[in-house]
């Protein structure tokens, strides 16, 4: 499947197929497509917790409203953004160097472009980690659906209790979970779009009024 057909083609899942699994293999090859995504510096903020097991997709189906395909789904990817991912820098900064990719004068300044960016702001932070994992879960869900399977992103669910209940450390935050597999039949089509010139303004010039200007 080409990617326009991957992004037309993709919708938000309901009703999951409870007996085909996914193998360990394309979760794994999930995870690595979601990785392929822009992130800020990158930081590569996102992290993963996928969940297959049903006693504990059934635990985590109470954490999310008793959203149903979360018990349904083969399983449920939650998609974490680490807070704290400028602290790895170093060692990310490090890899384009040791790849021949940038000299140690680059490495240095995203280090300390991170470190000022992000340290001493938490709201930055946290927007940037948030955003960043949400890339990375886009590419997972086109991701899923070039590779045949359904997808459901979620934020219907206790952030606190998510973080209880998984032991999911301080500096992680829970940015959605997708559930992903099979579908089964009765999932509604594509809803409908708003259409580019409904949504977008071309040819924008400074102080000139156009749709978005109140
Ligand atoms: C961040 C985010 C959170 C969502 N949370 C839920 C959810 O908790 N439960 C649910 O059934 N759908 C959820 N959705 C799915 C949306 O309702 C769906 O994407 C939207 O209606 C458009 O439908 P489509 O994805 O099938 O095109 C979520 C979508 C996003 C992007």
């Amino acid at each position: 499947m080409n990617t326009f057909d991957a992004l037309n083609q993709r919708i938000s899942a309901n009703f999951f197929d409870t007996e085909r699994k996914l193998s360990s293999q394309q979760l794994t090859d999930l995870i690595n497509y979601a990785q392929q995504a822009p992130s800020a510096f990158n930081i590569q903020h996102s992290r993963y917790l996928v969940v297959t097991d049903q006693s504990a997709k059934e635990q985590l189906k109470s954490i999310a409203f008793n959203q149903q395909k979360v018990s349904d789904a083969s399983a449920v990817i939650i998609v974490l953004a680490d807070e704290r991912g400028h602290e790895r820098m170093p060692d990310i900064a490090q890899q384009g160097v040791d790849q021949g990719i940038y000299d140690n004068n680059v490495r240095d300044y995203f280090v300390n472009a991170t470190q000022g960016a992000y340290a001493d702001n938490p709201t930055a932070a946290h927007d940037e980690a948030l955003r960043s994992a949400s890339l990375a879960a886009m590419n997972l869900m086109t991701a899923a659906t070039a590779m045949g399977l359904a997808s459901g992103p979620m934020i219907g669910f206790d952030s606190a209790q998510l973080k209880q209940t998984f032991n999911i450390g301080e500096r992680y935050n829970p940015a959605m979970m997708i559930a992903v597999g099979y579908a089964r039949p009765g999932n509604w089509q594509k809803k409908p779009r708003l259409a580019a010139a409904q949504v977008a303004v071309m040819d924008v010039r400074p102080a000139r009024d156009h749709a978005l200007s109140s």
